[in-house]
């Protein structure tokens, strides 16, 4: 483990005070218990803000990339990063704060995959992935990332990484997040994904309008609206599809 605890010294300015996570992270704090934690909850719930701001406190650009390059930023870019605390184990601070060659940190977000790969590309004249990504579909694009980079101890922050991945690919990554975790490495994941949340061990929390809490896969929402729809599609698109004229 790296980070063992989250919280906020004070409500940041803006807009992200108002958001019920960032209230709780300022009154409560939210500890990690587990190599892998996954933040789940409603479409403006807050996990992206909260990923970002990780990744403030990482050293890595909100943006996505990899601590400890070009692509790292200079400073907080997002309100709650100027106010976010993480907790650091020892080997947390050696691998997020320690000599800049040393940092372990990679901050994997689908919306800026393209342009990082992109840049990386550019920088090093060739792939920095083994594989060319301009020559892989969108799906295994992310697989090729997500194999290279989630490798050892370090910090691995994934928000929604199962955008462009297949049932199967899905089932690999959460292999992936497993094996890194035995590794040293430690994962937080914002998912919308029924088959990422399932890997065993991992910690769940819940963000929404009760702040954060932590979850049991088999009582989250977002298990039980699948459950419900694999179980009768009939019904929900009876409600969809309106065939009257
Ligand atoms: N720059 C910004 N200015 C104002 N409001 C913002 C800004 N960024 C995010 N928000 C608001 O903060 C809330 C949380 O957004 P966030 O992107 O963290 O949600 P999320 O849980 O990641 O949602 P999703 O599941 O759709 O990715 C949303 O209501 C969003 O509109
Ligand atoms: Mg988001």
């Amino acid at each position: 483990m790296l980070i063992t605890r989250l919280s906020a010294r004070r409500l940041p300015d803006g807009w992200c005070a108002a958001l019920p996570v960032v209230r709780h992270l300022a009154e409560r704090g939210v500890p990690l218990t587990a190599p892998v934690t996954f933040l789940v909850g409603d479409n403006g719930s807050g996990k992206s803000t909260l990923m970002e701001a990780i990744a403030d406190v990482g050293g890595i650009n909100a943006e996505g990339g990899k601590a400890g390059t070009k692509y790292a930023g200079t400073g907080p870019a997002t309100p709650l990063g100027e106010v976010l605390d993480a907790d650091l184990t020892v080997t947390g601070g050696r691998l997020l704060h320690g000599p800049r060659l040393k940092r372990r940190a990679f901050f994997f977000r689908a919306e800026t995959l393209v342009n990082l790969a992109r840049g990386v590309l550019t920088k090093e004249g060739k792939g920095f992935w083994a594989d060319d990504l301009t020559t892989q579909s969108h799906g295994e694009g992310f697989v090729t990332v997500l194999d290279y980079m989630l490798d050892g101890p370090g910090l691995y922050l994934l928000d929604e990484p199962e955008a462009a991945l297949s049932f199967q690919s899905c089932l690999r990554l959460a292999g992936l997040m497993h094996r890194v975790a035995g590794e040293g490495g430690q994962v937080v994941c914002a998912t919308h994904s029924p088959i990422l949340t399932a890997l065993p061990g991992a910690q769940i929390v819940e963000l929404g309008d009760h702040g954060a809490r932590t979850g049991e896969w088999a009582k989250l929402p977002l298990v039980d609206d699948w459950r419900r729809f694999l179980a009768r599609p009939d019904l929900y698109m009876r409600h969809i599809v309106d065939d009257d004229p």
